[in-house]
């Protein structure tokens, strides 16, 4: 059997979708996302969530070739979101005697999304379902990411399943667990995916911290990406910022909406003014080029936005307002926004997109707010070398 085991008697039975381009149909994935599901072989066998429907046949070989001829007892769904839950049905026809175990709003999904007969075991906080060895431990979390979601803990093997916590975009290549590859690239693919699906919920996802804060964790598997052992404090540190709204690096972020280049130009002058002033890693982003879920990835990585947008129609520049819409749809809090504006005939932007960032707490927007009229004019240069010098010495 090739099937990778994460202990002696728990079986990495999940698949990599690596065809998928659009997460959700909605975030761009450029590697592919993994669909994870754990057999545990105790005297009593039982499965812990399905994948994708896109998975479906990699899924089923699996499970059956890593139950080897035994019959499934248990499956328990922690999440009911199709990415985990679609192959119940292809399992149920498989596997017609497996008992779902979980909690009520989960079976409640269940009927909406299929309409299937089977067996079921309610359980609530704090229940425990007895494998004879191992002992599964229900956690609810609700809001990471769904209000349904739960987590389980082994209180045998100290494991954590975790939904969707901890998850991240990027297909799997052989290697589990994260200290095999210790790739950044990954960590910031593992922000995107937390900061465009479950950002909005920070203290949901507090929430559920607490609950888990005592426990002896000698390993976390999440429903994405790669599984964290020994190192999972990189992990853990980093939920940590997210879900707090607190950045990780105090650095500059400048995103700009530009049609003729003239809004851009200003954003050069400024980040080329910052880094005059010593500051470091600036980042500039044009916000019609760059997907937005990189750009909302980068906010909640840095301290400082820059906003350098012109008027459109006496309104905010459309993708500037699907930005500011996301920000405030995944309750971005506590950052430092300097706002640019550019206009030939009316000039709105700042005073509206200010009326945007006002719907968020805990933002500070600088003073000074520079105003272009058309382009970059030498007189410019002052308002811009202002609010360069507030950047810097807030940072
Ligand atoms: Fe990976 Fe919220 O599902």
């Amino acid at each position: 059997m090739y099937l990778p085991k994460i202990t002696d008697d728990i079986i990495y039975v999940g698949v990599n979708d690596r065809n998928i381009n659009i997460f959700e149909k909605y975030i761009p994935v450029n590697n592919g996302v993994s669909y994870n599901s754990y057999l545990i072989l105790d005297k009593k066998t039982c499965l812990l969530d399905t994948v994708d429907f896109s998975g479906v046949r990699d899924f089923i070989e699996n499970v059956k070739m890593a139950l080897d001829g035994r019959k499934l007892d248990y499956l328990v769904v922690h999440h009911m979101e199709p990415d985990h839950c679609a192959s119940i049905e292809e399992l149920l026809l498989r596997c017609p005697d497996v008992t779902i175990v979980s909690n009520a709003q989960v079976f409640k999904m269940i009927d909406q999304f299929f309409n299937i007969k089977y067996k079921k075991l309610i359980v609530k906080e704090n229940d425990i379902l007895d494998l004879g060895n191992h002992q599964l431990k229900f956690i609810s979390a609700p809001f990471v990411h769904w209000p349904e979601v739960m987590f389980s803990y082994d209180l045998t093997s100290k494991i954590l399943f975790s939904a969707d916590a901890f998850g991240s975009f990027g297909a799997l290549s052989g290697n589990l667990f994260y200290d095999e590859v210790n790739d950044e690239l990954y960590l910031s693919e593992a922000r995107r995916y937390y900061s465009n699906i479950v950002g909005k919920y920070g203290q949901n996802v507090q929430n559920a911290f607490k609950k888990v804060s005592n426990l002896e964790i000698s390993m976390i598997c999440p429903l994405h990406g790669y599984l964290w052992r020994e190192n999972f404090d990189i992990i853990i540190q980093k939920y940590m910022k997210w879900s707090l709204y607190e950045a990780e690096d105090r650095n500059v972020v400048i995103v700009y909406a530009s049609m003729y280049g003239n809004t851009e130009k200003a954003a050069n002058i400024l980040a080329y003014k910052l880094a005059s002033k010593g500051v470091k890693n600036i980042k500039i982003y044009d916000i019609s080029i760059t997907n937005e879920t990189y750009i909302i990835s980068e906010i909640f990585r840095a301290s400082h936005l820059v906003i350098a947008s012109p008027t459109y129609n006496m309104g905010i520049y459309p993708k500037t307002k699907e930005l500011l819409d996301a920000m405030i749809r995944l309750n971005v809090k506590n950052r430092y926004i300097g706002l640019i504006e550019n206009s030939t005939w009316a000039a709105f932007s700042n005073k509206l997109i200010l009326e945007e960032l006002n719907k968020l707490q805990g933002i500070n927007v600088f003073e000074q707010k520079p105003s272009l009229k058309s382009s970059v004019k030498v007189i410019d240069e002052a308002s811009l070398q202002s609010l360069a010098d507030e950047i810097a010495s807030s940072l």
